[in-house]
């Protein structure tokens, strides 16, 4: 079966083709940076407008890299949520209206899944069950994922995601938005152990996390160095901030296999890309015995891809929105969705 994926719950219009027989066959990617890079941070209504704008022509563009035509695909999945409203809404009115001129299934697909699955696009697929650890901008979340569709949170950032704090501690390193990313480069120019930053909740017992006492420690040391003219500081605290969020979600991941007895971990979504978070995983697993499996770096962070492949796999067993209208669905929590039919 081959279906059409379209991701726009943010920053990123993203549409792919996924073939269940022949696997992913072509995607494509628009990235808003440079649109929200004057005002420091997404700005929802421009998101939206901006995916109107790219739409159909990543539509477009992936159909003839596939080398296929419109009247070829055989089933739309998009991003019903989480997400921001507006961005959602206009993914969802091009799935569904070419969906309704195509006359094939529309099906509404979790933003989450999409990430949770997208390391079954990998040359080293993991097998189920096994955890999750999903980091992306908006989530932070253990999971002990029994089957496709079968997701049980085991614990959760009680404030900020990891990678909010990312941005937001980049922010206030002075990095342009989008900052993550940035800040890791710059991490890799920092000293470790200059600065001792807090890692809070480490020792709680249980399998959430908090960033947010990061953030303030980090705001605390900028306060300190502002007066001095060289900027070194900026790489060496970077890289303490670094070090304490892998300590953090490497330890928690390895309590989850461990508590579980588990022996596979996926990474997934945009923090997953951060590559001292996958050396120290690497290094974890060879010292624990299990296995961790990444998505390619380049369907880390949103991608229309992961939405193709997670749509294909429900659309294929059958499962499809039941109405031609639509809605979308800004807050959803992953265990409300379903188990494949
Ligand atoms: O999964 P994603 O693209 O979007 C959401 O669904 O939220 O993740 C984006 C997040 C951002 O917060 C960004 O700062 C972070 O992923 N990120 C990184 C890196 N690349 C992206 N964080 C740390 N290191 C990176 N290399
Ligand atoms: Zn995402």
């Amino acid at each position: 079966m081959i279906v059409l994926g379209i991701e726009t719950s943010c920053d990123e219009t993203g549409v792919a083709l996924y073939d269940t027989q022949r696997g992913l066959l072509a995607h494509s990617l628009h990235s808003q940076i440079a649109l929200h890079a004057q005002y420091g941070g997404v700005v929802p209504e421009l998101a939206s407008r901006d995916h109107l704008s790219y739409g159909i022509k990543l539509v477009r563009s992936v159909c003839a890299q596939a080398g296929l035509t419109l009247k070829q695909i055989q089933g739309i999945a998009y991003t019903m949520g989480p997400g921001l409203a507006g961005a959602l809404l206009v993914g969802a009115g091009l799935a569904k209206s070419l969906a309704f001129g195509l006359n094939i299934p529309a099906l509404g697909i979790h933003h989450l899944e999409g990430h949770l699955l997208s390391p079954l696009l990998s040359s080293n697929p993991p097998s189920f069950p096994h955890i999750a650890l999903l980091v992306s901008g908006g989530h932070t979340q253990l999971m002990d994922v029994l089957e496709i569709g079968q997701y049980h949170l085991l614990g959760e950032t009680i404030d900020d995601a990891a990678g909010e704090a990312f941005d937001k501690v980049a922010k206030l390193l002075g990095l342009p938005y989008p900052g993550g990313a940035k800040l890791a480069a710059l991490a890799t120019q920092g000293k470790p152990n200059v600065y001792k930053l807090p890692r809070p909740l480490l020792h709680s017992g249980d399998l959430n996390f908090s960033f947010s006492g990061l953030k303030t420690a980090v705001l605390t040391q900028v306060h300190k160095q502002a007066q001095q003219n060289d900027t070194a500081w900026k790489a060496d605290l970077a890289r303490a901030f670094e070090d304490a969020v892998v300590d953090i979600l490497t330890k928690k991941a390895l309590r989850a296999l461990q508590q579980t007895q588990r022996d596979s971990l996926v990474v997934a979504g945009g923090v997953g890309a951060n590559s001292h978070l996958r050396e120290q995983l690497n290094t974890l697993a060879e010292q624990h015995s299990f296995k961790v499996h990444y998505p390619e770096l380049e369907f880390c962070t949103d991608n229309g891809a992961m939405i193709a492949l997670a749509g294909a796999l429900r659309l294929a067993q059958g499962q499809q929105d039941a109405e031609l209208g639509f809605n979308v669905r800004p807050r959803w929590s992953l265990s409300e969705v379903s188990a494949l039919p």
